[in-house]
């Protein structure tokens, strides 16, 4: 069977619009990154409990928390639209002054995310502990400059 292109090629575009995260309001925007956040810190804490002794070490826990991570760490950039500047949240306003600095922030913790689920494949605790305090240090950096 010969599929037609055109039903192809809008395929293809839902899947890139899905990524590009369109939003019915601006609040919806503001729920939207806040709970992406949410999510991540939930499960970043469980990583952090283990990389810190305080739950034995899963290797099998250890990579779903992270494989978790890594998807959802992808979705909050997108939720800071200028339009969501004047509604109420933790986001300073310097986020949409200094949006290089900003990205690159979200940058530095997306590599630092990166080595930490590395570390998580390969078993090794110490490992763990030091990359998660790696990414530890990237979150804090951003929170520091552009969270309330
Ligand atoms: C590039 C900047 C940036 C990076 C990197 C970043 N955050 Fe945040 N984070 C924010 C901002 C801004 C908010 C507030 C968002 C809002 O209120 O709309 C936030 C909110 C949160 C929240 C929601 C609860 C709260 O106190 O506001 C959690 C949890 C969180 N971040 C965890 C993390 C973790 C864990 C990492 C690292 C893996 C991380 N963040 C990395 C900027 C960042």
């Amino acid at each position: 069977m010969k599929l037609p292109v055109a039903l192809i090629a809008a395929a293809l575009l839902a899947t890139a619009g899905a990524a590009q995260a369109q939003f019915r309001t601006p609040q919806d925007a503001v729920d939207y990154r806040q709970g992406a956040f949410n999510v991540m810190g939930h499960h970043f804490a469980r990583v952090g409990a283990m990389a810190n002794g305080r739950v034995p070490f899963d290797a099998a826990v250890l990579q779903q928390n992270m494989a978790i991570i890594m998807t959802v760490s992808r979705l909050p950039w997108a939720g800071f639209t200028p339009d969501t500047q004047g509604l109420t949240s933790k986001a300073k306003p310097v986020v949409w002054t200094e949006r290089a600095r900003f990205d690159a922030a979200a940058q530095d913790a997306a590599r630092s995310l990166t080595a930490l689920n590395a570390a998580a494949m390969t078993n090794n605790l110490d490992a763990v502990r030091r990359a998660f305090g790696e990414t530890a240090a990237s979150c804090k950096a951003c929170h520091d400059n552009f969270r309330d």
